[in-house]
């Protein structure tokens, strides 16, 4: 659980964890400390995305979905539509153990619990919704969870008209994440035609990466558009990753 990881790494030997760009877990899948450095950092800053409305872009194995959802933000996560099996048993299993842990904690009057949680899936072409709601005992309504959809999102335009965030209303959301997505440079343009989609005035979009200082061109075509403002975000160090390797940014859009 990406929360509990974040602690360890907080104060055991953060060195060996720099070096490698993610942790491998027994099953053989994988954790990118991009989004565990992104975590972090909204865990520890004022402009926390409790309550806002959030969309991840190339959300994996939903791992940074399940954090932001823990400190209570409404995630819309999305993959492809033939990674969204993985994505959604990955959530449903992150959550579940979430539920678990805060049962066996309710036992304390002073501990926080959330108060629901939901997980919706929504692929293409698919006639009805899968949708699984867990549903906890809230002792404190003061620091409730957030919600997790998982819903299929191919990126760039001619792909966007399959994803049901094309064929229902959604609200605008209020940021947008991209944790290690612009990795590859034949997806840029499919990408930032995404992020136009979604974007308006007052979006806040934060991008992570680590180890790859190749995917900066990304960032020079963001630049040409001539619509977005892109700030380095520093205050990272807490989890004790290199500063030459970790690159964050906070891309907020042009005032006019
Ligand atoms: C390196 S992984 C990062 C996963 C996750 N953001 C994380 O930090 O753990 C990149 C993800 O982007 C997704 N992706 C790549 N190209 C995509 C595209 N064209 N449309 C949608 N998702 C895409 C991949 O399926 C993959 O899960």
């Amino acid at each position: 659980m990406v929360l509990e990881i974040i602690e360890k790494l907080k104060v055991s030997s953060k060195a060996s964890n720099a070096t490698q760009d993610f942790i491998e877990f027994d099953d053989g899948t994988m954790l990118w400390n991009a989004s565990l450095v992104l975590l972090n950092y909204i865990c520890e800053h004022e402009d926390s995305l409790k309550g806002k409305r959030v969309l991840e872009l190339g959300s994996g194995l939903g791992h940074l979905a399940v954090g932001l959802c823990r400190v209570g933000a409404l995630v819309t996560c999305t993959e492809r539509p033939k990674e969204l099996i993985d994505l959604t048993a990955s959530v449903q299993k992150q959550l579940s153990d979430v539920r678990l842990k805060l049962e066996q904690q309710m036992t304390a009057p002073e501990t926080c619990t959330a108060s629901s949680i939901r997980i919706h899936s929504k692929n293409y072409d698919c006639p009805s919704d899968q949708e699984t709601s867990q549903h906890l005992a809230s002792s404190s309504t003061s620091c409730s969870m957030g919600s997790v959809d998982a819903v299929a999102l191919e990126w760039g335009e001619e792909a966007f008209c399959r994803s049901p965030l094309a064929r229902e209303e959604v609200a605008p959301f209020d940021a947008i994440i991209l944790a290690e997505v612009v990795y590859n440079t034949s997806y840029h343009q499919d990408l930032l035609w995404t992020i136009q989609k979604f974007s308006h005035p007052d979006i806040v979009i934060y991008s992570v990466m680590v180890d790859r200082p190749f995917s900066f061109m990304f960032f020079a075509q963001l630049h040409d558009l001539g619509l977005y403002d892109v700030e380095p975000i520093t205050e990272y160090d807490s989890l004790g990753m290199d500063k030459n390797m970790v690159h964050m940014h906070r891309i907020t859009m042009k005032k006019k």
